[in-house]
């Protein structure tokens, strides 16, 4: 597959989206324990590039690429002379002078990977870890694996609800780009009005304001981080408002079909998008996608670097 960068799923087609799943299906026994990939990216410099903070995506990009043997440069945004002015693109062109490869980049600035890549050396990788509220390519994908892993591979049978604040989640389009390439058989939504899209993001999907219905009968629950910065604008009225209509609890859980899972992205706000007896419930698959996103990044890593 010759994928030089990964910045929007939207880029992929199924079949390349298929075979980074089944890459990171194969190296999942690599991912959590002592891996014999080692060897696969020695003498490779990876650059965690964060301009926002992350607990799951650079931790993981990290090990990722440590289980892959190459260098890993965790480049810390808040003590970097970005504080004195220095730009991004010169931020970056600094690191590949050091003889960085690739980086993971994450940043609020939509379309800022473009920039980047413009400035950069043709050899030079990137991987959008997240940017604005466009792209996050990394967790679509490990979230489809997740799904697979959980409902086989025949998406076009499932029924798939996003819950919450899919207006400034680069989650969720990223989720969606996927779902739609892989054939997903019914796509739901549900959230405040003022935080859904009107634009092309929701073509395709079924949108239903009532979550008790969004919920009926189906397969999967995607739960939205609900973004509190949103309350300051006025977007949400208040949190137990927000919990009451949109909040994941075992009464709405049981709505849905008897073995249905429920994903979270995190960081999530318990209490308020879900509860903890749900979280940490029997149906929930958190903790599996958080898992497999160090898999998802090994195998997007090698593909990256045509390894
Ligand atoms: N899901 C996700 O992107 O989490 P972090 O912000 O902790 O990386």
């Amino acid at each position: 597959m010759n994928v030089p960068h990964l910045i929007s799923l939207a880029d992929l087609s199924a079949g390349q989206i298929t075979e980074l799943l089944d890459c990171a299906q194969r190296l999942r026994p690599h991912a959590l324990s002592g891996s014999s990939e080692r060897g696969v990216l020695q003498g490779k410099s990876v650059c965690t590039l964060f301009f926002e903070p992350s607990t799951r995506t650079r931790s993981s990009f990290q090990l990722a690429a440590m289980r892959l043997g190459a260098d890993i440069l965790g480049f810390d945004a808040s003590h970097s002379s970005g504080s004195k002015g220095e730009t991004a693109v010169d931020t970056m062109r600094n690191l590949e002078a050091m003889g960085v490869d690739a980086f993971v980049v994450r940043t609020s600035i939509d379309g800022q990977l473009r920039d980047l890549i413009d400035a950069a050396h043709d050899s030079t990788r990137f991987i959008n870890a997240g940017d604005g509220r466009s792209n996050h390519p990394t967790q679509g994908l490990l979230d489809m694996l997740t799904i697979r892993q959980h409902k086989g591979r025949d998406f076009s049978q499932l029924k798939i609800t996003l819950v919450g604040d899919i207006l400034h989640s680069r989650v969720a389009r990223s989720d969606l780009h996927a779902l739609k390439t892989l054939g997903c058989g019914e796509i739901r939504v549900c959230g405040p009005q003022a935080l859904l899209p009107d634009d092309a993001t929701l073509d395709g999907c079924l949108r239903i304001a009532d979550f008790d219905e969004a919920i009926a009968d189906t397969d999967v629950v995607m739960m939205l981080r609900l973004q509190r910065e949103r309350m300051q604008e006025g977007l949400v009225s208040s949190l137990q408002q927000y919990h009451e209509q949109y909040g994941l609890d075992s009464r709405r859980l049981a709505l849905a079909k008897p073995d249905a899972i429920v994903m979270h992205p995190g960081p999530m706000n318990r209490g308020v998008e879900i509860t903890d007896e749900v979280a940490d419930g029997p149906q929930s698959v958190i903790m599996a996608q958080v898992s497999n996103g160090v898999a998802v990044r090994m195998a997007v890593l090698k593909t990256i670097f045509g390894a």
